[in-house]
C-alpha cells in the first residue's frame, strides 16, 4: 500500500530552515519523508540529513522515498526524539544547522484502519506510533482509574464532557472490556448530549486525540526535547516546530520565549547580576499558519502552527 502524507507548510519549512548545499539537518519526525526529501534536494550533494521516527512503517516508506539520494547523504533511525542527545551522539554529530519537529501523527497512521487511531474505521483500540510499545489504547481505556480518564480526556482532548465520557467508559467496561474503536465511539456518543453532538465535528474526535496523546506520551516529552534540540544547533542554526493543537504549541511557545530572554534581574538594579544571555532569536513573532489555498488542498493542515527561532 502506498504511504501518502502530504507535508504541511513545506515551502515555509524550507524557507525558515534556511538550509543550503552542505547543511546538516535533523528531521525529528520523519514520517513518510515528505519534508525530508525536499530538504535533501536543497542540502545535497554535500549535506546530511538524520531522520528519526518511532514508527517502523514510516521508516520503511521513507527509505523507499529517499532511495534516489546517496547513502552518505542521510541516515534513518528508529527512535524517540526525546532521546535526541543519545541519537545525535551515536550518529557522531556535534552541531547541526537545522532541526525540524512536525508533531503528532501522520495521515498514514490515521488512515490505516488497523492502527486503531481513527474513529472512522472499526479496528482494535491500538493507537501506538511504536508498534513495539506495550501500552495500547485498549489498556488506557480498560485499566486507567476513572479520575485519570477524566483528566486525560479533559486536558489532552479539551473535551467539556470528559466527566460523562469517563463515567460511561467505566460503566461499560464493568460488563466486558472495550476492545474496538467503534465500541468506544458508541460510548462517547451516548455520553454527549444530542444537541452538543451536532456541534464541533465528530463527537469522538477530542476523546480519540486525548487517548492517543496518552498512549504515546506525546506532551510530557516536548519541553525537554525542544531544549535539547536548541543545544545541538550551531550559531545561526534554526529550530522549526509545527504543532497541531494548542497543548503542543503552548510548550513550543514557552520554550522559545524563555530561551530568547536575556537578563531577568528585577527592574531597577544598576547592573545585571543574573548574567543570563538569550540563546535564541525569534525569527517570526507568533505563528505561521497555512494559507487558505494549502488548507483547501490539504484540510489536515488547517490546525498547523509553525514557530521558528535561530540559535545565537
Ligand atoms: C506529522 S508526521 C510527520 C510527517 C513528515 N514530516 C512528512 O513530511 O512525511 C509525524 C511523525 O512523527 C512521528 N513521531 C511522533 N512522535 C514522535 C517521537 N516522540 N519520536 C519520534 N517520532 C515521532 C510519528 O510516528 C509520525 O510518523
Amino acid at each position: 500500500m502506498e504511504y501518502f502524507h502530504k507535508p504541511v507548510l513545506l515551502a515555509e519549512v524550507l524557507k525558515y530552515l534556511n538550509c543550503t548545499n552542505g547543511s546538516t539537518v535533523i528531521d525529528c519526525t520523519l514520517g513518510g519523508a515528505g519534508h525530508a526529501e525536499a530538504i535533501l534536494d536543497l542540502i545535497t550533494p554535500k549535506g546530511f540529513l538524520l531522520g528519526i521516527d518511532l514508527d517502523i512503517v514510516a521508516l520503511n516508506a521513507a527509505r523507499v522515498r529517499l532511495a534516489r539520494f546517496s547513502q552518505q547523504s542521510f541516515s534513518l533511525v528508529k527512535g524517540n526524539f526525546k532521546d535526541l542527545d543519545r541519537i545525535l551522539t551515536d550518529a557522531g554529530l556535534y552541531a547541526v544547522d537545522g532541526i525540524l519537529f512536525d508533531l503528532g501523527v501522520s495521515s498514514v497512521q490515521f488512515d490505516r484502519a488497523e492502527r486503531g487511531f481513527s474513529y472512522r474505521f472499526d479496528a482494535p483500540l491500538d493507537m501506538r506510533m511504536d508498534q513495539g510499545q506495550k501500552l495500547t489504547a485498549a489498556d488506557v481505556v480498560n485499566t486507567y482509574a476513572g479520575e485519570e480518564l477524566v483528566r486525560i480526556i479533559r486536558d489532552y482532548g479539551e473535551e467539556r464532557w470528559a466527566n460523562r465520557i469517563a463515567a460511561l467508559i467505566v460503566r461499560a467496561r464493568r460488563n466486558r472490556p472495550i476492545r474496538t474503536t467503534f465500541e468506544l465511539v458508541d460510548i462517547i456518543k451516548d455520553a454527549i448530549p444530542a444537541a452538543a453532538r451536532r456541534r464541533g465535528g465528530h463527537p469522538a474526535k477530542r476523546t480519540f486525540q486525548a487517548i492517543r496523546i496518552e498512549v504515546n506520551g506525546e506532551i510530557e516529552i516536548l519541553e525537554k526535547s525542544f531544549r535539547d534540540a536548541v543545544k545541538w544547533l550551531r550559531p545561526g542554526g534554526r529550530l522549526v516546530i509545527i504543532s497541531y493543537h494548542s497543548l503542543e504549541d503552548r510548550v513550543a511557545k514557552i520554550v522559545i520565549n524563555d530561551l530568547s530572554k536575556g537578563c531577568i534581574c528585577p527592574p531597577g538594579l544598576p547592573i545585571c547580576k543574573c548574567g543570563r544571555r538569550p540563546e535564541l532569536k525569534i525569527i517570526v513573532r507568533g505563528v505561521v499558519r497555512p494559507t487558505p489555498g494549502e488548507i483547501a488542498d490539504n484540510p489536515r493542515a488547517e490546525s498547523a502552527r509553525l514557530r521558528v527561532a535561530e540559535r545565537l
